[in-house]
Formats: C-alpha cells, sequence, structure tokens
C-alpha cells in the first residue's frame, strides 16, 4: 500500500520551537492510533509503534520487509516506566540505567504480560532502551510511553543515519518521517542481556564492555559476536541476519597498515583492469596510498567515534555510486573498535583476506 511520506524538520535544541512541537503532537497521534513513525534517536533513526498495541508492530514488520521472528526495542522515556513492562528489575540494571541512562544501552530483561509476543518476536524477553535524544524522548512520552522502534532501515540495508536515508528506503510505506539531521553516534545501542547469571553483551556499540564492566563487574561476551566467521549465531536474532549489507561485494583487508594498502591497490586493479567498479574505504592516515578507485576516508584512526559515524553514511554512498566490489581496511578491536569491526565484518558478510 502506498502513501505520501511527509518529511518535518524538527529541532532538538529548539524542543519548544510550535513547529517542533506540534510535529511531535502528530507524530504521538499516529503512534497512539496503531501507525508507524519514523524519528531520530541519538544513535540511528528508528521506526517507531506502540509497543504494547499488537498489530503495531506487525505494521513496523510489514514497513521494513523484516522477518516477524525479529524482537524489536522498546523505548522508554522515564526509568520508572520499565516496572510496566518487565517482570523484575536486577539491582545491575539499576545500576546501568543510573550511569547510562538515557543512552545507547538496551537492557534484556524477562517480559511482563503487558507486551505483547509480536513486539518481542515470539520472547519472554524484551529488549527496553531509554534514548538521550530530546525529540525521540518528547515523541515517546506523546505516543504513550512504549515505543517500538528498529532502526528505520529497509531490512538488510545499512541503519540511516539522517532522514534522508529513511527516505530512500521507506519513501510511500509509512505516512511521516521527523527529520531531526545527522545522529550523533551513528551505530545502534549496545545490547546486554541480564537475564543470564553473568551479563552477557549481545551487540557492541558506544557503550564498550569495559565501560560496563566498570559499573556491574564481570560481562561476558556472547561468541557469535566476536567469531569472525559466520558459522556461530549469535544470540540476538536480528545479529544473525546479513545486516548492513552494501549492494556491491564487500572485503575487509586486515594486516599491518603499511602492508594493507599494497594489498588493497593490488585487488582494486585486478578488478579494474576486469572492467569493474570499485570502492576503497580508507583513513585519513592512508587516504593518499591510494591510486585508483573511489576511494573515501572513513575517518582518522585516531578517532573511533568519527570513524562509527561514518561507516553507514560511507556504505550508502558507496551503494549509491554503483561500485561492484569494496575494499576496506580493518581497525582494532579494544573500546569502540569491536563494534565498528562487527558492523563492518557483517557488511562483508565476513570475507576478510589477511595479509602478512
Ligand atoms: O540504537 C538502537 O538500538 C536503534 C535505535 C532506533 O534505538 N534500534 C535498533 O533496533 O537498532 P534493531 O531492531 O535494528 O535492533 C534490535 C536488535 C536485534 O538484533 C534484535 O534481535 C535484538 O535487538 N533483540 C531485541 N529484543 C531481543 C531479545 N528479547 N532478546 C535478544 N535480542 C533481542
Ligand atoms: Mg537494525
Amino acid at each position: 500500500m502506498l502513501e505520501d511520506t511527509s518529511v518535518i524538520k524538527v529541532k532538538e535544541d529548539e524542543i519548544d520551537n510550535e513547529i517542533t512541537m506540534e510535529a511531535i503532537r502528530q507524530a504521538g497521534k499516529i503512534l497512539k492510533a496503531g501507525g508507524v513513525v519514523a524519528f531520530p534517536t541519538e544513535t540511528v533513526y528508528g521506526l517507531g509503534a506502540d509497543a504494547l498495541q499488537a498489530d503495531a508492530a506487525g505494521r513496523i514488520y510489514a514497513a521494513k520487509g523484516r522477518p516477524s521472528d525479529n524482537p524489536l526495542i522498546v523505548h522508554i522515556c522515564c526509568f520508572e516506566d520499565i516496572y510496566e513492562i518487565v517482570t523484575e528489575v536486577p539491582q545491575a540494571a539499576k545500576r546501568l540505567a543510573d550511569a547510562f541512562w538515557p543512552g545507547p544501552l538496551t537492557m534484556i530483561l524477562h517480559k511482563s504480560e503487558k507486551v505483547p509476543f509480536q513486539t518481542t518476536g515470539g520472547m519472554d524477553t524484551v529488549a527496553v532502551r531509554m534514548p538521550s535524544n530530546q525529540i525521540a524522548l518528547a515523541l515517546i512520552r506523546q505516543g504513550g510511553g512504549y515505543i517500538a522502534a528498529p532502526s528505520a532501515n529497509t531490512s538488510g540495508r545499512p541503519s540511516p543515519t539522517q532522514a534522508e536515508h529513511v527516505y530512500e528506503d521507506l519513501n510511500g510505506k509509512i505516512p511521516l518521517i521527523l527529520d531531526g539531521g545527522e545522529v550523533g553516534i551513528g551505530i545502534e545501542s549496545t545490547i546486554l542481556d541480564l537475564t543470564e547469571e553473568v551479563p552477557v553483551l549481545l551487540r557492541p556499540g558506544f557503550i564498550t564492555i569495559k565501560m560496563l564492566s566498570e559499573v556491574i563487574g564481570e560481562v561476558r561476551i556472547d561468541p557469535g559476536i566476536i567469531a569472525d566467521d559466520a558459522k556461530t549465531p549469535p544470540k540476538a536474532p536480528g545479529m544473525k541476519y546479513r545486516h548492513y549489507a552494501p549492494k556491491a561485494e564487500m572485503v575487509l583487508v586486515e594486516g599491518a597498515q603499511q602492508q594493507v594498502p599494497a594489498k588493497i591497490n593490488q585487488l582494486a586493479e585486478e578488478k579494474i583492469n576486469a572492467g569493474k567498479k570499485v570502492g576503497i574505504i580508507a583513513t585519513k592516515e592512508t587516504a593518499g596510498s591510494y591510486q585508483q578507485g573511489l576511494v573515501i576516508s572513513i575517518g582518522s584512526r585516531q578517532e573511533e567515534e568519527e570513524i562509527a559515524h561514518n561507516l553507514y553514511k560511507i556504505l550508502r554512498t558507496l551503494d549509491a555510486s554503483g561500485v561492484d566490489f569494496i575494499y576496506s581496511e580493518s581497525f582494532e578491536t579494544p573500546h569502540m573498535g569491536q563494534a565498528i569491526m562487527n558492523r563492518l565484518l557483517k557488511a562483508a558478510g565476513h570475507q576478510v583476506i589477511k595479509v602478512k
């Protein structure tokens, strides 16, 4: 079913602005009526619907073309609201909320009866997050307090970091996009499962394992997210899909910083000689080492936050440029590098070439 998609510009730093307030009220009405709306968060744009209306989740799956066994994150705007949707809030969850909410951390807890299985993809647990973006918080409040929201991309495409990306994917499929400009972080929230004896990291993000451990002690890592093959299935159902996938075939090249550009140049030349278009994801430090292809710098190796911020936008730019192959440098994995490599590996369908 095709409908006109409106895009309304909203200003996070002027939340009292009349146009912004009116847009949020209008969006809230759509959500209360069981419809979907795209909105900015500090991580990526979300596609929201009322998490407590069973049919509303179905509209998200339909617009995204997403498998309905893939559970949604429920977004709240005040900590106290969590008690309605989970059976128990462990001490660790309280401490993490104190430290990181509102912010880019999602916690998995046991769901209460209020949350329909359509929202949790049939699971007994529910993912909960309180975002820090002011537009998001105001919209959650207007929409009834519990907004299920996956990233607002078509399933399988890179997550949207600006409203234009949402429009590209969902124009004609949703009634409204709140355009709050480019997001800050650029990759999805960290997901931590608190239903296990020892909390398990299911998706790395801006909040790193070190930051989590400093607050709650031991945290395990789901083996499915660090395996650099696709054989170990991750525990978060959504992590098993070939997410964040560019249209081109993508390969990561790993090795010492001096050798990687030489290898990528060689691979690129072979493809270009065969009449193919090649894109290269380089860094500020190495961009000058590439002679051919469409070379894009993802940022400085010294600035992990900048790399994360640019990642999805660059994948979309490369898609739009019509390249057939993408070669990307790889990154060290302490801190946020783990989240960056997790997304790059998935974009590349785990194709990695190691140079000695
Ligand atoms: O930053 C974010 O988290 C963004 C913004 C919009 O808030 N949302 C987001 O949602 O990334 P989505 O649907 O693209 O990713 C949610 C991930 C999926 O991998 C899903 O499988 C996992 O969370 N998930 C949700 N509920 C779960 C549960 N009960 N148990 C395990 N994994 C769960
Ligand atoms: Mg997603």
